[in-house]
């Protein structure tokens, strides 16, 4: 398999994370030749030559992100997303903990890039452990002189926060994120105005993902062109960490090269299907992202072959299903987690998340009507489009998919109380649609 870039000290034998080990693998020597050679804004040339687009989700190109700063600033801040709570997406939390110097390496070139002086790690509040060991990396570097005051004696200083989240998903959402770092209750804000102009504290601000912050130091030290002729040049180059779960024998994170197909990533790097029984469905970028097919397995993993097939890299989160899962179940179990999650700013998210649930959950459960099939994608169509943030658009994804890709599977549910899962579905109640366990419970 083609080279490991942002995982390449992982199995080093003995490997602690520690900046001791990390330097002694070339850390901090993009910082140092930084200084020595780039002005911030040839840095910022070079990240778009690199054509380095986010691992955050929706694939925007980091240097372009940087150029809409306005020219004429006061105070700027940059904002490293470690939120990290889509379901099925783990390679923030193994990057910050097998290697948390070079996610701050990279906060210290971008911020430098943008002419930051203040930066902060927005980690996910479930993140207790990696929580100690990002905040011991930060005071390492601070008294080694990568982090405060004329940083290695080029004058620029920068001070970096980390700043733990309380458990809710849209705060990964960049004004959630932002909100929330100012100590309001984190809600989306309406854009325009965008972070850029009017961002943390109404200042210009650029968020960025935590993988994205982490490939910056091996663009540097190896070169934009590098970059951009690895992966799936020329719009999806570099590599991407790729989280496998569910039903395949070897779980895990995957860096790989853009642009391998999926058939690769599951089969040949995952191990193939758990139990050896076929594949039905996958999640290719999240929870947020459509339902594919086994008819998927040959498209690309790049941002625009996946979007062009009908879904999302998105976060990077692949979750694969065999054909034991009941595709109506699925539905519902992921629309649990957007119901529990909908921040309720927009009527249509936390009006329409409750109703997708409800609905799902008395066809799960032999009590649906066959209009309900066409009333879940009518109340998806109120929903995707209509809110502030893309929360609302993520919540349609798994009930559109799943009813474009499995309608004879909710079709059986509804007319046959058929269901491939096989147990018994206890009744719900026909008002809120939650099971009714036990006569008096
Ligand atoms: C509901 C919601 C949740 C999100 N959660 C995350 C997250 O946990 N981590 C993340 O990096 N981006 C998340 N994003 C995307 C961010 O809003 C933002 O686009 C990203 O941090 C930008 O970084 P990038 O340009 O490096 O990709 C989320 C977006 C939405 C709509």
């Amino acid at each position: 398999m083609a080279e490991v870039v942002l995982f390449r000290n992982r199995d080093l034998p003995g490997y602690t994370g520690s900046l001791a080990d990390y330097e002694r693998q070339e850390g901090y020597a993009a910082l140092r030749l930084m200084f020595k050679q780039y002005p911030p804004a040839e840095l910022i040339e070079l990240v778009k030559r690199a054509n380095l687009r986010g691992r955050g989700g929706a694939g925007f190109p980091t240097g372009m992100k940087w150029s809409f700063l306005p020219k004429e600033r006061t105070v700027t801040y940059l904002c490293c997303n470690a939120d990290e709570s889509e379901p099925g997406t783990f390679k923030d939390r193994e990057l910050m903990t097998v290697d948390p110097h070079q996610m701050i390496e990279g906060i210290v070139i971008a911020s430098y890039a943008i002419g930051a002086h203040a930066a902060y790690i927005y980690m996910r509040g479930e993140f207790a452990s990696e929580a100690v060991i990002v905040a011991r990396a930060v005071q390492e570097a601070y008294k080694a002189g990568y982090l405060g005051k004329n940083i290695l004696g080029s004058g620029f200083d920068l001070e970096l926060t980390l700043h733990r989240g309380a458990g809710a998903y849209i705060c990964g959402e960049e004004t959630a994120l932002l909100e929330s770092i100012e100590g309001k209750r984190g809600l989306p804000r309406s854009k325009p105005p965008f972070p850029a102009t009017h961002g943390l504290y109404g200042k210009p601000t650029v968020i960025n993902n935590v993988e994205t912050l982490a490939s910056l130091p091996h663009i540097l030290r190896r070169g934009a062109e590098w970059y951009a002729s690895i992966g799936s040049p020329p719009k999806s180059p570099g590599t991407r960490i790729f989280s496998v779960s569910g039903h395949v024998k070897r779980p895990g994170n995957y860096e790989v090269p853009m642009g391998i197909t999926f058939r690769q990533l599951i089969f040949d790097l995952a191990g193939g299907m758990k139990s050896d029984r076929p594949l039905k469905a996958f999640i290719p970028g999240g929870a947020s992202a459509s339902f594919f097919t086994p008819d998927h397995l040959d498209v690309k993993m790049d941002f625009d072959e996946v979007a062009k097939a009908g879904s999302m890299l998105g976060s990077g989160g692949v979750t694969v299903m065999d054909d034991s899962v009941c595709m109506v179940w699925a539905a519902a179990n992921l629309l649990r987690f957007f119901h529990h999650e909908s921040c309720g700013k927009c009527t249509p998210c936390r009006e329409g998340s409750n109703w997708l649930l409800r609905v799902l959950r008395r066809i799960e459960h032999g009590q649906g009507r066959l209009t309900d099939l066409d009333l879940l994608p009518q109340v998806c169509g109120n929903i995707a489009g209509r809110t502030v943030c893309a929360f609302g658009d993520a919540e349609t994804a798994p009930v559109v998919s799943t009813l474009r890709h499995f309608r004879a599977e909710y079709e059986a549910h509804i007319t046959r109380k058929e269901c491939v899962m096989g147990h018994a579905r206890p009744p719900v109640d026909a008002a809120t649609a939650h099971p009714i366990s036990f006569a008096g419970h």
